[in-house]
């Protein structure tokens, strides 16, 4: 695992579209994995501005989402489907039919998910898959367990994750306790992953990533038998101070 130390968030934000535009410079038709929570929102923003200055083109970029609540409308602005139109797809040239993110309205989850799988591997699969950190490890929706799955799924989420999500709703009885989440086995077929984490409380998080060990309580660990991996940070998440 690669590992860029950057001064702050909005370096961070910039090293990460960097990669992301090289990946679109070098093919223009990528599949992009991408992440929702408040960690990438630079990077989208990075990415709507060279976009804006034509210097990376999204016409015929394909894009498939991690995860999203389940159930919950598209209407709800919580909804991750909500957040990609709202922090990067309407305001880049994407084909929003090129855009995938989980159906959470979905009355079939279970249908839904081989689906979501059976489209990633008809595109292509992921060319470079963005990813977050839960402050427990967690990448995706994959909650620290005994046993991981490898396809997307639906899951249950873990206190500690409603917790940490509920600082978007209005209430924390609001969070949806359920999620369709891509597995680790459809995170770990991209060809190369870019994972993002800022902030002192990703300190430990970022620490387990940094060691010897692989383990399921902190699913993040299993990208260290991917071949391509980058993990760029900044300075708070990888001091803890
Ligand atoms: C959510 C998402 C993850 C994300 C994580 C961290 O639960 N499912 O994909 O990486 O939280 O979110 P944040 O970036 O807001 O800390």
């Amino acid at each position: 695992m690669r590992v860029i130390i950057c001064e702050n968030y909005d370096e961070m934000s910039k090293e990460g579209a960097k990669i992301v535009a090289s990946q679109i410079t070098l093919k223009p038709d990528s599949i992009l994995g991408l992440a929702t929570g408040s960690t990438p929102i630079g990077l989208y923003k990075n990415l709507i501005e060279l976009n804006k200055n034509k210097e990376i083109d999204f016409s015929c970029v394909k894009s498939f989402n991690l995860d999203e609540y389940y159930p919950i409308s598209r209407e709800n602005d919580q909804s991750y489907f909500y957040f990609m139109n709202d922090n990067l797809f309407n305001h880049v040239n994407i084909d929003k039919n090129n855009t995938h993110v989980p159906n959470g309205e979905t009355k079939n989850a279970e249908e839904e998910c081989k689906n979501y799988d059976k489209m990633i591997d008809k595109a292509g699969g992921i060319d470079l898959q963005i990813l977050g950190i839960g402050q427990n490890g967690h990448i995706a929706f994959n909650e620290p367990d005994k046993n991981l799955i490898t396809g997307t799924h639906v899951t249950s989420l873990t206190q500690n994750t409603i917790e940490a999500n509920s600082r978007f709703f209005n209430d924390i009885s609001e969070v949806p306790t359920k999620a369709l989440t891509m597995g680790i086995g459809s995170i770990m077929k991209a060809k190369k992953i870019i994972i993002l984490i800022n902030g002192e409380n990703k300190h430990a998080a970022l620490k387990e990533l940094l060691n010897e060990n692989i383990t399921t309580d902190i699913p993040a660990t299993l990208l260290k038998v991917h071949p391509d991996v980058v993990l760029i940070c900044d300075k708070a998440a990888y001091y803890g101070k």
